[in-house]
């Protein structure tokens, strides 16, 4: 890939000077959906799939962009004096947020640049494409003009470019997944206070694998907006009755001894979500340490019964794959990940039943949706930097 890149490179931009290299990592969330603007866990891992890039700097404020991906928008040119979110600027809008974003925290960028990438994240899969890009130009600027910001102010600075550049109201999960990812780890990130620790997730028996439903409907940003306004007016109402700063505060007894604070019943069912998704999430992990990964498979299914019933954000054909996945032998969970409304399932498979479960959870889906499933049987990967 690395190659690839900074071959186009030479082509589009010539090949003298000073390119450098970076790659940063896409995610899957094992557990903890919906908690990382809650105020509770997420467990993530990075991805070996992400997104390259190489550039170079110029001498003046021009800023080209070219993505293999996207090879028919050709090369994209705008200028470090016009860093406002435009429609037609497609997927240019991520890097340009960014450096913007520099620029609001404290860092403009001093000079323009030549950028290419190339990303091998399937598109649209909710595996954070776009926040590998973000995290991506992040250790870019950082190296190429030594800004003295950290990987976790990368991602806070990914997040921020993308709540209010690219006017998506994320959570911190999956830029942090990229920016701090660690080999055959997962990341326990709290996201009231972003501390974090790695838990090792070398599984002998069984592996990850991502089932992509190849479907993404368009609900997807507008309804993820919807949820965190309606966690919120929970989390209000809540408030008059108990001592809480977000939802990811309360226990189970907690939430059920106050739930009757919040009047409206989907309110009721979005908070219920984020606090029991929490408290499986703290669960989950302690699992894991245990090397219970029977335990671990079972919150997963838990979490996508939750996420389907009483937060919504599934759909049918998510449904399907996970429902395909829970009857066969060999596999310990499944459940729908990322923001929801299509994208991806992981699951844990034992080795011995993966092939299976390609064959037979793909069969079964084409079987009763008439679309295609792909199917990627995952490493976890390092964070992002320099290649
Ligand atoms: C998207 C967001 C994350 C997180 C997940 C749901 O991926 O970008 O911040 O909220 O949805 O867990």
């Amino acid at each position: 890939m690395k190659n690839q890149v900074l071959q186009k490179f030479a082509e589009l931009y010539g090949g003298e000077g000073d390119i450098r290299t970076y790659f940063a990592p896409g995610r899957v969330n094992l557990i903890g959906e919906h908690t990382d603007y809650n105020g509770g866990h997420v467990f993530p891992c990075a991805l070996t799939m992400g997104t390259y890039g190489a550039a170079r700097k110029r001498e003046d404020r021009t800023l080209r962009f070219y993505s293999m991906n996207f090879e028919r928008a050709g090369v994209i040119t705008t200028s470090l004096d016009d860093l406002v979110y435009r429609e037609d600027a497609g997927w240019t809008n991520y890097p340009k947020g960014v450096f913007w974003a520099f620029g609001e925290k404290g860092n403009p960028v001093p000079s323009g640049m030549d950028v290419v990438i190339y990303g091998d994240i399937p598109a649209g899969s909710g595996l954070s494409s776009s926040a590998s890009l973000e995290v991506l130009m992040g250790v870019m600027l950082r190296d190429m003009f030594g800004f003295e910001v950290s990987q976790v102010e990368i991602a806070l600075i990914g997040q921020f470019s993308e709540n209010n550049f690219n006017g998506m109201n994320c959570g911190i999960m999956d830029q942090f997944a990229s920016a701090m990812g660690k080999k055959d780890h997962a990341i326990f990130l709290n996201t009231a206070d972003l501390s974090y620790e790695y838990a090792s997730v070398k599984l002998d028996h069984a592996r990850i694998v991502i089932a992509n439903s190849n479907v993404k409907h368009s609900l997807v940003g507008s309804e993820y907006n919807v949820r965190r306004r309606q966690c919120e007016s929970a989390l209000k109402q809540l408030q008059a009755v108990t001592d809480i700063q977000a939802l990811g505060e309360l226990d189970i007894p907690g939430f059920e001894e106050h739930k009757d604070a919040i009047s409206d019943p989907v309110e009721r069912n979005r908070a219920k979500h984020a606090v029991y998704e929490n408290q499986r999430t703290l669960k989950a992990v302690q699992a894991l340490k245990d090397n219970d990964i029977a335990a671990f498979g079972k919150l997963m299914n838990e979490s996508h019964v939750s996420l389907r019933d009483d937060y919504e954000v599934s759909c049918q054909e998510m449904d399907i794959l996970a429902e395909e996945a829970w009857k066969l032998p060999g596999v310990l969970g499944s459940r729908m990940t990322g923001g929801g409304f299509g994208g991806c399932t992981v699951s844990i498979v034992e080795n011995d039943s993966v092939d299976a479960f390609i064959e037979k959870v793909g069969a079964a889906y084409e079987k009763r949706t008439g679309i295609k499933a792909d199917f990627y049987v995952v490493d976890i990967g390092q964070g992002a930097g320099v290649l």
